[in-house]
């Protein structure tokens, strides 16, 4: 009895393994399934970016913008600087008013768009859609920003490539592409409400005067940048860094525009790699030592490359062009207008953040205003959680307190 017991236990075994490798061999082909499901639901992203074969990532020039006569461009980089001297040559391929070409940028990893979340094949698709016909579009990969890096600016290599991580290189590579061939940069989780060709109207440019001093701002000249409130608190509350903002009125750098080499451009380079060799300074000018690397790996993202970097170089080059009170460029007190100061198109909240919420609201408007240019969908989600980062923003909202509580993580939870 003992032996046909120990005996059964083999055979079920096999009988197992035998299913499982008919299984395997005969069920259904859910990666072929999928493809033709994605190019059934993205067109345009599959026909754009996932058959391309480039090398660097993908990209889309209207036809009329190219002849014969020109060659096919081999890599990323070439296609950008074709697309940016076809732009150049005429207003049209500009967004009205402004000098600032319709060439989008965006980044991701890769191109293979089987496996990117949803949200972004989805916001990715509507991109496409706005450009179709009308602008040129670039996905850059990690190899495109390489090249990009390698021919543009050899001289800043090695300090791009000492920043601690890929947020800080993506904060960096969107300036640099804007310095070199300008257009429309904006995070791949966003999607466009309206075409970038209609991101500037008249209303937008009209003069506008600062209700505390007086000051008329009356510009007529081209528009040469776009950016757009993330962040509109009064600033003597203590609302803007109870919500997790350095500066009341605070830029976002998920999406902004830009004819090619605006000097705010070079001010945020020229202060961020003056603030990499204060780093390197400490630690005998090394940059890729382990101690420079902890020391970096300890500065907010946020201050060193983020929105609040971003805010220091528009806020400095326009207080010393003109003049610029800061504050002044708060919507809550006018019901959230555009502000044209010298060359930069600043957006109320409403242009790049709008449909946020009753709580933290900031004078936001729902998504179908007409001043609503874009909708940022995953705010933050890149940061991994951490205990002691949570626990700061726990007691910032809902006690006033730890305002300088680091926002940064030290460890993987704490
Ligand atoms: C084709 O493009 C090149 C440069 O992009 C230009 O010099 C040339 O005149 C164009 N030819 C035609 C027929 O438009
Ligand atoms: C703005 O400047 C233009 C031209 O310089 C002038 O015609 C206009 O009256 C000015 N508007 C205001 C409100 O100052």
């Amino acid at each position: 009895m003992i032996s046909r017991c120990m005996l059964r236990r083999p055979v079920l075994g096999a009988i197992a393994l035998v299913v499982l490798f008919t299984w395997l061999l005969y069920r259904p082909d859910t990666s072929v399934q999928e493809i033709s499901l994605l190019e059934h639901r993205y067109p345009l992203l599959f026909q754009r970016v996932h058959t391309n074969s480039a090398t660097g990532g993908a990209w889309y020039i209207p036809p009329g913008w190219t002849n014969e006569t020109d060659p096919i461009p081999e890599s990323i980089v070439d296609a950008a600087e074709q697309a940016s001297r076809a732009a150049s040559s005429t207003a049209e391929r500009h967004i009205p008013y402004s000098a600032i070409p319709l060439i989008v940028h965006q980044t991701w990893k890769n191109t293979r768009v089987d496996t990117w979340p949803h949200e972004i094949r989805q916001s990715t698709e509507r991109w496409l859609r706005v450009v179709d016909g009308q602008m040129a579009y670039f996905l850059w990969d990690d190899e495109g920003i390489a090249e990009f890096i390698r021919r543009f600016e050899p001289g800043l290599e090695e300090q791009f490539y000492a920043l601690p991580s890929h947020v800080e290189q993506s904060d960096v590579f969107r300036v640099l592409v804007s310095k070199w061939f300008g257009g429309i940069y904006a995070d791949i989780d966003t999607e466009p409400l309206q075409s970038p060709a209609a991101w500037i109207t008249r209303a937008d440019i009209a003069p506008w005067q600062d209700r505390e001093t007086g000051h008329v701002y009356n510009f007529t000249n081209p528009v040469q940048g776009i950016v757009g409130l993330e962040a509109d608190c009064p600033p003597d509350s203590d609302i803007y860094w109870r919500m997790g903002y350095l500066l009341p009125t605070q830029l976002t750098q998920w999406a902004f525009a830009w004819a090619p080499g605006h000097p705010v451009l070079q001010t945020f380079i020229d202060h961020l790699f003056g603030e990499l060799q204060t780093v390197s300074d400490h630690h005998a000018g090394e940059l890729q030592s382990k101690t420079t690397q902890m020391e970096l790996q300890g500065m907010d993202p946020i201050s060193l490359t983020g929105p609040v970097a971003f805010t220091y170089s528009v806020q400095s080059w326009l207080g010393a062009t003109t003049g610029l009170r800061w504050n002044a460029l708060s919507g809550l007190q006018d019901g959230g207008r555009s502000k044209l100061v010298a060359d930069v198109l600043v957006l109320p909240i409403t242009g790049f953040s709008p449909g946020r919420g009753k709580y933290g609201n900031m004078g936001s408007k729902p998504i179908t205003d007409p001043s609503a240019r874009l909708l940022h969908r995953a705010q933050g989600s890149w940061r991994a959680f951490n205990l002691r980062v949570e626990y700061g923003k726990f007691c910032r909202t809902v006690f006033g307190r730890c305002r300088y509580w680091s926002k940064v993580p030290k460890g993987l939870l704490l």
